[in-house]
């Protein structure tokens, strides 16, 4: 295969730098020589300084869960692209469900924060999925097509394979059902798929991800699938040692 897997871990709203600190060191002193997956660790912004001091030398990639889409000026409690980069991030989350849902980001949004991300040399996870209303009533795909398609609207080629994209239906969200890695492979491909319309080859590229309840006991089977390059893990992320499993079941 042309790509590279990620496993990415996604704290959400959660460790103080305390808590950050203790585990940046027994991640790294569990998983600190793993090359065959990238690893990445996506904290609250007030966690990113002391990732950085623990882990900005090391193979452990370190992520925002946002950003906002201007550089710098008056735009109170937001956090630009540049700020990120200068704090040693490499990834950056754009358009997750709980932002669209909670926060109410719209795609154009969500379209402006891509380009900024990559504007700045970040690698941007791009989230996109359905809810469950929208998979029980056989929207699933169209909903799920629909946001590639806003979401990455008029990105040249050599951009879009630098977007990582991550399928998380809403439904297996920190809710303990995982998505079946049939059901995860068959989405994984129509989002490959659409992406060929837009860009062609370049979609041979792309990474994609799978969230949703991945888990120690779950990421094998998932890994497996020829569409699926990986995961973005909530809950399991949490603690460094079942992170750590977690990525030594997926290689
Ligand atoms: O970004 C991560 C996803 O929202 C998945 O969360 O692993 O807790 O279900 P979860």
């Amino acid at each position: 295969s042309k790509r590279h897997p990620i496993i990415a871990g996604n704290w959400k709203m959660n460790k103080i730098v305390r808590e950050a600190q203790d585990y940046a060191i027994k991640l790294l002193g569990r998983i600190g020589n793993v090359t065959d997956v990238d690893v990445v660790v996506c904290a609250p912004f007030t966690a990113l300084s002391t990732l950085k001091d623990e882990l900005e030398e090391s193979i452990i990639h370190i992520g925002a869960q946002d950003l906002f889409w201007v550089a710098s000026g008056a735009f109170t409690g937001e956090i630009s692209a540049e700020m990120l980069v200068d704090i040693a991030c490499t990834y950056v989350i754009i358009g997750h469900s709980e932002r669209r849902e909670i926060l109410k980001e719209t795609d154009e949004d969500i379209a402006k924060k891509i380009k900024a991300a990559l504007k700045a040399g970040l690698t941007p996870i791009l989230c996109v999925g359905e809810n469950l209303a929208q998979r029980e009533e056989g929207r699933a795909l169209a909903i799920v097509r629909g946001q590639v398609q806003k979401d990455l609207a008029d990105l040249p080629s050599e951009d879009l394979k630098r977007v990582v994209i991550a399928y998380e239906p809403l439904w297996a969200i920190g809710t303990g059902k995982t998505s079946s890695s049939q059901d995860a492979q068959d989405m994984c491909e129509a989002i490959r798929t659409t992406l060929a319309g837009i860009a062609g080859t370049v979609a041979d590229e792309v990474n994609i991800l799978y969230g949703g309840s991945v888990k120690a006991d779950n990421i094998a089977e998932l890994m497996v699938q020829p569409d699926i390059d990986g995961a973005l893990v909530g809950g399991a992320s949490l603690d460094a040692d079942g992170f750590a499993q977690l990525i030594e079941n997926a290689l």
